[in-house]
């Protein structure tokens, strides 16, 4: 019999401290209306020093597994999207394992940028599909503050901090990931970047300094995004078998609303079908599109036998889409 992948339940975690555009231009050479007018964005999170990407993903988890009465020490795997760990090693999926008391689990790190979350929905269904695994634990979580530039004013206004999680638990009935579709182009990855190391020494013993920001051509970006949005989202409703008439909700990654309202308008979804919440949070990455399901059920768009789709893009170029049948208050009963 086939198996599936059903979200049971869902978490989210926001830091307290409000951001908004005002304040960003105090200290930065920008506006509320320019910010507004070409992002959509109005304020965003941002994490202080006592918060790190384990601390918020693991609040997001614990919110997840709550909801979806599975206990930590239930899972199998816990499998966390980011690309700004607080270290490179432990991962932060190993840290969550640790704090939640998820002693049976597996643990990696998985870094597809902004596509991550989608990333590591399609690989933690792919376990419990295969009767590997019977409950995954999936969580986004990005620090990205921490990485920007904040005279950099083309990128430093458009991110904000956060996480999302949500279970996966097996079953027998279609629901959760019904396709999906994923993809790379290496070769554009220059135009979005955070790296190098902070202080490397060569074998020659020369050095070179540099701290590590995230870097973004804005407009190559905006170009891809669009493209790839509306093609990558095609493919994922078509593998499922389904058409666009079947889809009842688009969340898109949250990264620009401009760009959302373009991909939109390319596969002719109405404005209602659309989640948008990038006015209060801006760019989460990881956390974007599970903050978005949280929002969305919590505010009664999503409900049971819906099917979603869930779109990614970032940096790699990467992108990716799932289609997902909501079920979880079904599960609840
Ligand atoms: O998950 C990661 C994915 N990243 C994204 O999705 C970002 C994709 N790109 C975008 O969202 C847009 O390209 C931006 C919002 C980053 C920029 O919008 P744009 O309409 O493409 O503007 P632009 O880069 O073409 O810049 C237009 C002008 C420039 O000034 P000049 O050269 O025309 O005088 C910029 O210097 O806007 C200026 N500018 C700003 N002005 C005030 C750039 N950033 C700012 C700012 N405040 N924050």
């Amino acid at each position: 019999m086939l198996r599936y992948a059903a979200i049971s339940g869902t978490g989210m975690y926001v830091p307290d401290r409000i951001v908004t555009n005002e304040e960003l231009s105090t200290f930065v050479d920008t506006s509320d209306e320019w910010i507004r007018s070409r992002t959509g964005i109005a304020e965003r999170r941002i994490a202080d020093s006592t918060e790190t990407s384990v601390s918020m993903a693991v609040a997001a988890a614990r919110t997840a597994c709550e909801r979806g009465g599975v206990d930590p020490s239930d899972l199998d795997l816990v499998i966390v999207a980011t690309y700004t760990p607080d270290q490179h090693m432990p991962s932060v999926a190993s840290l969550v394992q640790n704090e939640l008391g998820a002693l049976r689990a597996g643990a990696f790190d998985l870094n597809a940028a902004c596509s991550g979350f989608v990333y590591a929905l399609s690989v933690g269904s792919q376990f419990i599909r295969a009767g590997t695994a019977e409950k995954v634990l999936v969580v986004g979580a990005d620090f990205v503050s921490r990485f920007l530039d904040f005279t950099d004013r083309s990128t430093c206004v458009l991110f904000g901090d956060g996480a999302g999680a949500a279970v996966l638990t097996a079953s027998d009935e279609p629901a959760g990931l019904l396709a999906a579709d994923l993809g790379s182009d290496g070769s554009a990855g220059q135009h979005l970047t955070l790296g190098g190391p902070e202080r490397y020494v060569d074998l020659n013993g020369s050095n070179a300094v540099e701290r590590a920001f995230m870097r973004m051509n804005g407009p190559e970006v905006y170009r891809f995004a669009v493209k790839v949005m509306g093609e990558t989202a095609t493919h994922a409703v078509h593998k499922a078998g389904l058409t666009f008439e079947d889809i009842d909700l688009f969340i898109p990654h949250q990264a620009n609303l401009r760009i959302i309202n373009a991909a939109a308008k390319r596969l002719e979804l109405p404005r209602e079908k659309v989640w948008v919440n990038v006015d209060r949070y801006g760019n989460t990455s990881n956390a974007s599109v599970p903050i978005c399901l949280v929002e969305a059920e919590a505010d009664g768009v999503l409900s049971d036998g819906m099917n979603v789709v869930l779109v990614g893009f970032g940096g790699g170029l990467t992108w990716a889409a799932a289609v997902v049948r909501w079920t979880r208050g079904l599960l609840d009963d």
